[in-house]
């Protein structure tokens, strides 16, 4: 059985005639952690527009569940992006709204049929996912840089989807709270079930969570590994890539005799 919820075919990613990515090819299965990786400026935000369809492909196709999210009509695509959940940088949450109130405001726009009290109760689910249960009441500049992350996670996660997108979530985090996202991120594989894409160049990161890694190459605008982070490390015979992933890390030392 294909198990792929996203796939890409033969994508090419950029901005008018500039051709930031080319020649993409992977798929995303159900219940994965996928992580996008690779040099700043390569590319990494770009195809993750692509991958939510708020950017069309040069050429090629970005599948969803086996269709061809470009090839559908306009509200076609908007039910299909209805799949996803997004957690922007800054968590993006209205300032001016308790975090029930940031909550409510997507789940009351797709469910018009919920009352006001099921809202609720569903926003506090939301919370206690993410780990904050009892904060319904508090208002974005109430919390730390960490809650707030997880905020955005509980409005990211109101329309249960099942993709899951994070571009650089750990962006401005202590690494305690790398750390705690980084667990929040398999916990929510793990009971929901939601496929993870996330876009990281922190190695703690991508070692606890990743299932599956593509690298991204600045020089050749093109993906030049895929697969599970060991096959990266043992088998790719790629230097940028084994610098990448190596960095940091001294070569073993000579034994002295
Ligand atoms: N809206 C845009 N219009 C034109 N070029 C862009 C736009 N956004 C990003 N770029 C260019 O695309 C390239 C890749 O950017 P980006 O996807 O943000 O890289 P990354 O997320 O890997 O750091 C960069 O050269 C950047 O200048
Ligand atoms: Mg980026």
């Amino acid at each position: 059985m294909d198990q792929a919820v996203l796939r890409v075919e033969d994508l090419s990613a950029g901005y008018g005639s500039r051709v930031i990515l080319h020649d993409l090819n992977f798929s995303i299965r159900r219940g994965e952690v996928f992580v996008i990786m690779g040099v700043s400026g390569c590319g990494k935000s770009t195809l993750l527009r692509h991958l939510i369809g708020l950017q069309s492909p040069l050429a090629g196709r970005v599948l969803l569940q086996g269709e061809d999210f470009w090839a559908r009509d306009p509200e076609a695509r908007a039910a299909l992006q209805r799949h996803f959940g997004v957690l922007y940088q800054s968590g993006a949450l209205w300032s001016g709204m308790t975090l029930r109130e940031n909550i409510c405001l997507p789940l009351a726009a797709y469910h018009p049929y919920l009352s006001q009290a099921e809202l609720i109760e569903l926003a506090a689910l939301k919370l206690a996912l993410v780990g904050l249960a009892g904060c319904d009441e508090l208002y974005p500049a109430e919390l730390s840089g960490g809650m707030r992350k997880r905020a955005g996670l509980a409005r990211a996660l109101a329309l249960d989807p099942e993709i899951l997108f994070f571009d650089e979530p750990s962006a401005g985090l202590d690494p305690l709270n790398c750390q705690a996202l980084d667990e929040l991120i398999l916990q929510l594989r793990d009971s929901l079930g939601a496929s993870i894409v996330l876009v990281t160049h922190e190695l703690p990161s991508i070692h606890a969570v990743a299932d599956t890694c593509l690298f991204l190459d600045h020089q050749s605008r093109t993906q030049i590994a895929l697969g599970p982070l060991a096959h990266l490390l043992d088998e790719c015979p790629h230097p940028t890539v084994q610098r990448f992933l190596r960095r940091g890390v001294s070569p073993p030392k000579e034994s002295s005799p």
